[in-house]
């Protein structure tokens, strides 16, 4: 697609000179001598707004980048395995990249290249066969913009003066301080677009910069290819235009802004571009008139307001707009043809899966679709989304893009994972890939410079430490415009077929369903069987013991591996076919078999960190439980309890919510969840079952008091210092009210305290309290400290005091300034959080944060094992994310009571695995869900 295009491009390069030539000397030559210098100004001015944008000719033959910093080392990278982006993203040469100046002076089999001339200045790296990638690009970031950590200081993001503000440029406010910008670069993306955010119809201009440190630490001086407007100097008319970028949204967040609705957000658009093709409009009568040599003009027309709107009409502008659902992509096509205007990406789309019609009905050619993985149902807006959606989108011929959003949604650190769930769900590997790199970089109009490791292309590097699309995929070095970002000495083990590309579930089926049921297929088993059932080829069973969970093997040998049979939701044996007497069953009409193709059995995960069965769309609250009231903020009312009134979790669950269920298919069957709450206040947990559809069920609700929870931390009121002593005061004073009841319970040692803390300090608190507690009573304190981001720092102390920690999350952003002094891991730091804690004996559990994503905890499981090297083997992996969660909320159970996941052509923590089934002995049945 893109190679027809720049045909055309370069058609419209060769004829323009041409062109121009001609209508000056038309001009000129009517009354040369006595054109006046406003005259000349004006004729440079008309010349100019023909000018689209597009690399000079000459760009490819420049010797350094313009970007170029002075002291950069050349170097020669020998030996990669380097996607190049080329052939539609299926390219792959072995070989040497040479970067110089900032950009790639050659690449392939360069042995033959004479090296004498670069003396000792030219650096050789030996990629020993390692996967090399171009820098991957963010089509869609607010870096800078909404600096992280937040402070009160630092949202330059979203101006609400407005609701069509196209003046403002993202630019502006970026931050040269925010603090992910190594931590992005650790995650292989160099370049990213800073978009203003979506509060209001048009938002601003955004900017695409590079995320390296610069000499000059300028916000412009990250910038690449500036746009001319950005100091407003008038572009010499012969230069080529460069591209610039345009935010608009549509949708609900204009309307909350704006306290309005979709129709006004609609014509705040069609009145903003009825104003700028009125200036249009002028500006070309002004030029017709300039031409046919008409001396008694005014003024060139036009105004700064509204300059970069008539620039989208040129065609000059990428317009990137913030669309969900169908009706916004329709309303949004629908104005692109009333007023002329391509668009060159809608961002989110989370229905555009369903209407690729209209996005082909869009002005120019189809937008391109910018994408989450699998962050969905958070708002109405995205109830829809669904992650085959890449697939989809794909099939239709549509351009597709994963972004990050970062940090709104997703830490744009992690955006290769995006492209690694992308495939995972059914984005050919060659599109996936180019999702993050080389479409993304065609998308920003930065195709001739991004994207590509090719002669000439600028020189920004990845080397991986395994494919792009393995999961755990890791940089071991970033270059970006030929300078190293990492000290590069931080490389994790991993086994050889990490290499290859990884083999995925085939989703062609579930991706048809989802399409035809409007985004919203049933999700429930398919199939409950109640009698027997016989596993084949299985390879591992993991049990969950009370210490942890143990692997048996019961393959008898790779010619035959093991049997798993099932009668009523309970094993009733395993091993070979003849000690099973499988022979006998397989004959049996009633006998389901399931041939698990070398997969294995393993106890189903539990969730824990999330809202997960209080809420199904966080945003819209007649879908959720609520706010606990909070007595710290505001009197809770006597008819409640007043003031000493704790709740339960369990009184509010809703079950057979859209992200339950796709949990419990994902092999998370089970979660516990502590009331929602805003501030000190939570409340007792409940541990329930995620394949329940109500509460009346067997085993809907396996216990009723899953630990006692309140948060410590720095929330604007009350101080942290009076939420220390509300806890103080609770374990040692009188045991006023319900909440003094519950901390009763707590004090015998029937269940935990749990305590949601990120900074070290906190956490330091509380273990002195906890000291405190047991030396005031003479008894021990259960207490478990969730989320913990800062936990590193006091792994020895936790570990003395028997106190476990579960993580939530397990990968790090430092979101706010309690939680900034992160423990970043490979490739910054050769140690995570996890592993100090793992060193000194702490007991974890992972957890999750937001509801959409606990589907994802067996990848997040299974990243925890890979970025260890080796040093968390799957069982522990497991326990993480099952039984030591259990443990750390003061939760007991029989073995014999837990779920089972049945995984086909791998185990749960494998990639390519893919859940077909879930044993539930309290159901009595296997709960297929997939057809077999
Ligand atoms: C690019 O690759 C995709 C997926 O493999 C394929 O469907 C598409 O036709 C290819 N496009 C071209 C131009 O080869
Ligand atoms: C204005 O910006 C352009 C584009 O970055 C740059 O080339 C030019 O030098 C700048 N001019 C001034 C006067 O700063
Ligand atoms: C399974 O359930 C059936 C019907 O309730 C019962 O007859 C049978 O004995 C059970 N089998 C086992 C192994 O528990």
């Amino acid at each position: 697609m893109f190679s027809r295009c720049f045909l055309c491009s370069a058609l419209l390069i060769f004829a323009f000179p041409v062109l121009l030539r001609l209508w000056r000397a038309t001009i000129f030559n009517q009354d040369a001598s006595h054109t006046l210098p406003h005259i000349q100004t004006a004729i440079a001015k008309c010349m100019s707004l023909e000018q689209k944008p597009r690399p000079p000719l000459d760009f490819w033959k420049r010797s350094r980048s313009d970007r170029y910093e002075a002291g950069t080392r050349p170097v020669l990278i020998k030996h990669g395995r380097i996607w190049t982006g080329r052939n539609n993203g299926t390219q792959v040469v072995y070989g040497d990249i040479l970067m110089e100046k900032g950009i790639i002076k050659s690449v392939g089999n360069l042995d033959w290249l004479d090296l004498t001339g670069f003396g000792s200045e030219l650096q050789v790296v030996d990629a020993d066969g390692a996967w090399i990638t171009p820098g991957l690009v963010d089509a869609h970031s607010h870096i800078g913009d909404f600096s992280l950590p937040i402070l009160e200081g630092s949202n330059d993001g979203d101006s609400l003066n407005g609701i069509a503000q196209p003046w403002l440029r993202s630019l502006d406010g970026l931050n040269t301080h925010d603090e992910t910008y190594p931590l992005t670069l650790a995650g292989g993306v160099t370049t990213a677009l800073v978009l203003p955010g979506s509060a209001v119809a048009i938002g601003g201009q955004g900017f695409v910069i590079k995320l390296r440190e610069t000499s000059e630490k300028s916000s412009s001086s990250m910038l690449v290819e500036p746009p001319y407007h950005i100091n407003n100097t008038y572009p010499d008319p012969n230069l080529p235009f460069r591209w610039r970028h345009m935010k608009h949204a549509c949708g609900e967040n204009p309307s909350k802004s704006f306290q309005g609705t979709r129709m006004d957000t609609i014509w705040a658009f069609r009145e903003a571009y009825a104003k700028a093709q009125k200036i249009k409009d002028e500006q070309d009568q002004f030029c017709r008139d300039v031409l046919s040599g008409n001396r008694q003009l005014g003024q060139f027309p036009e105004e700064l307001q509204w300059e970069a709107l008539v620039d989208v009409l040129r065609g000059r502008v990428k317009v990137h707009t913030h669309c969900y659902e169908a009706v916004d992509i329709d309303d949004f096509v629908r104005l692109t043809n009333e007023f002329k205007f391509p668009v060159a990406a809608f961002h989110h789309a989370s229905e555009a899966y369903l209407v690729p019609d209209i996005l082909k009905r869009a002005y120019g050619e189809a937008p391109a679709i910018a994408l989450y993985a699998t962050v969905a149902r958070f708002k109405r807006e995205a109830y829809r989304s669904s992650e085959f959606a890449p697939k989809v989108l794909a099939q239709h011929g549509i351009t597709v893009l994963m972004k990050s959003d970062h940090p709104a949604a997703w830490d744009s650190r992690r955006l290769i994972y995006e492209a690694q769930l992308g495939y995972f769900y059914g984005l050919p590997y060659n599109l996936a890939i180019a999702s993050v790199i080389s479409n993304a970089a065609e998308v920003l109009g930065m195709g001739h410079r991004l994207g590509y490791i090719r002669e000439g292309w600028d020189a920004d590097i990845v080397v991986w430490d395994s494919h792009p699309l393995a999961l755990g995929a890791t940089p071991t070095q970033v270059y970006v415009d030929g300078l190293p970002q990492l000290q590069g000495s931080i490389k994790v083990k991993k086994p050889a077929n990490f290499q290859k590309l990884p083999k995925v579930p085939k989703f062609d089926q579930e991706a048809a369903e989802t399409v035809r049921h409007d985004g919203l297929p049933p999700l429930e088993p398919r199939k409950k069987v109640f009698g027997t059932t016989v596993f084949t080829n299985v390879k591992n069973l993991y049990w969950p013991e009370t210490h942890g969970v143990q692997r048996q093997i019961i393959a008898q040998d790779d010619a035959e591996l093991g049997v798993v049979v099932v009668q009523n939701g309970s094993i009733v044996c395993k091993g070979g076919h003849r000690a099973c007497f499988v022979e006998s069953l397989l004959t049996d009409q009633g006998v389901a078999v399931i041939n698990l193709d070398g997969g294995s059995v393993s106890p189903g995960l539990v969730s824990y960190g999330s809202n997960l069965g209080l809420e199904e769309i966080t945003l819209e609250s007649s879908t959720t439980d609520g706010l606990a009231p909070d007595p710290l903020l505001q009197p809770v009312p006597k008819i409640l309890g007043g003031d000493f009134l704790l709740l339960r979790a369990a009184d509010g669950l809703q079950f057979g919510t859209r992200h339950a269920l796709l949990a419990y298919r994902s092999g998370v069957t089970s979660a516990v969840v502590a009331p929602t709450h805003q501030a000190f206040i939570g409340g007792l947990g409940v541990f329930f079952s995620l394949g329940a559809l109500n509460k009346m069920e067997n085993n809907a609700v396996i216990q009723g008091m899953a630990g006692l929870h309140v948060s410590l931390g720095h929330f604007s009121t009350p101080s942290v210092s009076s939420q220390i002593a509300t806890l103080r005061r609770l374990l040692l004073g009188p045991n006023t009210g319900s909440i003094g009841a519950y901390f009763h319970k707590v004090k015998q040692g029937l269940i935990p305290l749990v305590v949601e803390a990120h900074s070290a300090d906190i956490i330091a608190t509380l273990l002195l309290l906890k000291s405190e507690y047991e030396t005031e009573e003479g008894r021990n304190l259960r207490l478990t400290i969730t989320g913990a981001t800062e936990a590193h720092f006091l792994a020895k102390e936790l570990a003395d005091a028997g106190v476990g920690v579960i993580l939530t999350p397990l990968k790090p952003l430092p979101v706010s300034w309690e939680k900034r002094r992160i423990m970043p891991g490979p490739p910054i730091t050769k140690e995570t959080t996890l592993s100090i804690l793992l060193k000194h004996g702490v007991v974890v559990g992972i957890g999750s944060e937001g509801a959409w994503s606990v589907r994802n905890l067996p990848f997040e499981l299974a990243w925890a094992a890979i970025e260890a090297g080796g040093k968390i083997s799957k069982e522990e992996a497991l326990s993480m994310g099952g039984i030591n969660i259990e443990k750390l909320l003061g939760l007991v159970r029989e073995s014999a009571t837990i779920d089972l996941v049945a995984t086909k052509g791998g185990d749960l923590l494998d990639f390519g695995a893919e859940v077909v089934a879930i044993i539930s002995p309290t159901e009595k049945s296997v709960n297929l869900l997939r057809d077999i």
